[in-house]
C-alpha cells in the first residue's frame, strides 16, 4: 500500500495491508491490534481449516484467502503476522519474506536455534523487516523500569528474577495436536515463561551460564509443565527463572530487578514496587506503585484471557520501523536471544550439567 495518511496530528505514514497466517486462539488479539492501528488495516487471512478463516474474516470484515501462496500474491499485503503453531513459524515466515513481505511473528521465533537462523537469513536476505512479539516490552511498567535502567538509577544491576506460574488444564494441551509437544511447542518455559525470559534478558542484558532443570508432573505431554534455572550474566549479575503451566490457579508473572541502586517489582506489566537509594527519604513511591489489584491477568489461567494493547504497540513500532528505515524495538535477534536461553536450560536439565553460552555474540541483522 503507498496511500499515507496523519497520524495524531503528525507527519503522514504509510498505510499498510496486513495477512494473518493461522486463524486460531491468538489470530483474534493480531486482529484487533491492526484494527486499531491508523495506518494499518487487516486485508486477508488465512489457515489450512478454512472454516476458522471464514470465521475470523466475517468477523473482522477481511478476505478469507484458500491458501498461504493466495495471501502471499495479493499486492495489497506488505506485512505479514505469523500466527501459527510455533514449530512452523520459521517456515510460513521463510515463504512469506521471499514474497517480500515483512514479518510480524509470534513468540517464540520458533523452537530451535537452527530454525530461528533461517528465518532471521531468509529476513535479511529478502530485505524485509521482522519483528518477535513480546508484547509485554510495551506494557507501563516495563517502560517505567526501562527509564529507570537507561538513566542508571538502579547502578550496578545485581540480581534478576523472572517467574511464570500459571495453569492451564489438560484440556488446553488436548485442544491441538501441536501443543505440549517438543517439535512444535516446547514446554511451559518455551511457550509461556518466554515472555518474562525475554523481559529479563532485555533488563539483564546476555547469560553467560546456565544451570537448570525440569520436570512433568500434573498433564500428559511430552514437554516440561515446571522448569527452573540459575543464571550468571556476563556482567556478573546472577539470577532465577521459574515457568510453570501445573501452578493452580495461576498467579501474575513476576519480574524483580535490583541493583546497587534499588530493586523494581514488576507484576502483569505493572510496576507495584520501586525502591530507589537516592529517594529513600520517600521508600515506595514512585512509578505506578502499588496500585495494582490483587487479581492476577486472566491469562494466568486461560490462554483466551489476553488484551491487544500492548500487541498493537508493538505492530506499530514494526510499521514506524518500516516507513523509517530502522530496526524494530523487538528484532529477530531478540527473539533468537530468548529461545537460546531456553535450548541452555533444556540441555542443562538433560544433561544435569552447567550450560556456558557462546563467548561470541550473534551478528544483529536486522
Ligand atoms: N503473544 C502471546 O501472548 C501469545 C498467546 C497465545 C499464543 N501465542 C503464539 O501464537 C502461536 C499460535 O498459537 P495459538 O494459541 O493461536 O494456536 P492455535 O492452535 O489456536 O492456532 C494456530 C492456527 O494455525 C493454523 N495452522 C497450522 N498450520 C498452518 C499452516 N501451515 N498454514 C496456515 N495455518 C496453519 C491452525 O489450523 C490453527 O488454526 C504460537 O506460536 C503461540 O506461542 C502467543
Amino acid at each position: 500500500m503507498t496511500e499515507t495518511i496523519g497520524v495524531n496530528g503528525n507527519a503522514a505514514r504509510r498505510s499498510h495491508g496486513f495477512g494473518i497466517v493461522g486463524a486460531g486462539v491468538i489470530s483474534s488479539i493480531h486482529a484487533d491490534a491492526i484494527a486499531s492501528i491508523p495506518n494499518a488495516a487487516l486485508v486477508a487471512v488465512t489457515d489450512i481449516e478454512p472454516e476458522r478463516a471464514k470465521a475470523l474474516a466475517a468477523s473482522h470484515d477481511c478476505a478469507a484467502e484458500p491458501d498461504l501462496d493466495a495471501l502471499l500474491a495479493r499486492d495489497d499485503i506488505d506485512v505479514v503476522s505469523v500466527c501459527v503453531p510455533s514449530g512452523i513459524h520459521a517456515e510460513v515466515g521463510i515463504r512469506a519474506a521471499a514474497a517480500g513481505k515483512h514479518l510480524v511473528v509470534e513468540k517464540p521465533i520458533d523452537v530451535t536455534l537452527e530454525a530461528a537462523d533461517r528465518l532471521i537469513s531468509a529476513a535479511r536476505t529478502a530485505g524485509v523487516i521482522m519483528t518477535v512479539i513480546s508484547q509485554h516490552r510495551f506494557d507501563q511498567g516495563l517502560l517505567e523500569l526501562r527509564d529507570l535502567l537507561d538513566a542508571g538509577q538502579l547502578g550496578r544491576l545485581v540480581l534478576g528474577e523472572a517467574s511464570t506460574k500459571w495453569y492451564r488444564s489438560q484440556g488446553y494441551y488436548d485442544s491441538a495436536a501441536w501443543r505440549g509437544t517438543w517439535a512444535l511447542d516446547g514446554g511451559s518455559l518455551m511457550n509461556q515463561g518466554i515472555h518474562y525470559l525475554d523481559l529479563l534478558l532485555w533488563c539483564m542484558g546476555p547469560v553467560a551460564e546456565v544451570t537448570a532443570l525440569f520436570s512433568t508432573q500434573t498433564h500428559q505431554i511430552e514437554v516440561e509443565d515446571a522448569a527452573l534455572a540459575v543464571l550468571r550474566f556476563r556482567s556478573g549479575a546472577v539470577g532465577t527463572l521459574v515457568a510453570s503451566t501445573a501452578i493452580f490457579p495461576g498467579f501474575a508473572q513476576r519480574l524483580e530487578v535490583s541493583g546497587t541502586g534499588g530493586s523494581v517489582v514488576i507484576e502483569d506489566g505493572e510496576m507495584i514496587r520501586c525502591e530507589l537509594s537516592a529517594d529513600s527519604a520517600e521508600p515506595g513511591l514512585r512509578g505506578s506503585l502499588n496500585a495494582r489489584s490483587s487479581e492476577p491477568s486472566a491469562a494466568a489461567a486461560t490462554p483466551a484471557g489476553l488484551a491487544f494493547a500492548s500487541h498493537a504497540a508493538q505492530i506499530s513500532d514494526l510499521l514506524d520501523a518500516i516507513d523509517d528505515g530502522r530496526a524494530p524495538a523487538v528484532t529477530g535477534d531478540d527473539g533468537r536471544a530468548a529461545v537460546q536461553i531456553v535450548c541452555a536450560v533444556y540441555q542443562s536439565a538433560r544433561e544435569a550439567r552447567t550450560v556456558r553460552l557462546p563467548e561470541a555474540p550473534h551478528v544483529r541483522v536486522n
